[in-house]
């Protein structure tokens, strides 16, 4: 009987904090993305991701647009800047924000492809 109770109270705290614990990491990582979003890069790229600036910033929201690539390739190309052939302005590193870390570009990538891309 001694163990009994500690491993019943073991058995049904688990998956009760397993619980608790899930809706606060992820909530946690996309409102970090739209904060970052919201600060630094809606200027250029519009509320809805479809761009601000008519004509030089690309669509978030198409299908085959810059969404569509690999997580890898966009942290690279934010993190460093990126213009494309041709393209009148160039994507500033980090969108202009030197304040900017790894984790937060990563919770931004995760929010765009969450909020203008539809699969
Ligand atoms: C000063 C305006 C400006 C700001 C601020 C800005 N961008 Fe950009 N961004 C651009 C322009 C212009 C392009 C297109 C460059 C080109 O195609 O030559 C671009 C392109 C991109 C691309 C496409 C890259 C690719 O591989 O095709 C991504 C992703 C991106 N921006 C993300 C961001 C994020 C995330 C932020 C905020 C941290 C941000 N941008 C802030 C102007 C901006």
């Amino acid at each position: 009987m001694k163990y009994i109770v500690p491993a019943i109270i073991a058995l049904t705290a688990l998956p009760v904090m397993a619980f608790a614990a899930m809706p606060l990491m992820t909530s946690g990582d996309n409102d970090r993305g739209e904060e970052v979003y919201q600060e630094t890069c809606i200027a250029c790229h519009g509320a809805d991701g479809s761009g601000a600036l008519p004509g030089i910033t690309p669509d978030f929201t198409a299908p085959d647009g810059p969404l569509s690539k690999s997580d890898e390739e966009l942290m690279t190309n934010i993190i460093e800047g990126f213009q494309s052939p041709g393209s009148q302005m160039a994507m500033p590193p980090l969108g202009g924000n030197d304040d900017l870390t790894e984790e937060d570009v990563q919770a931004v990538i995760d929010y765009m492809k969450d909020e203008f891309l539809d699969d």
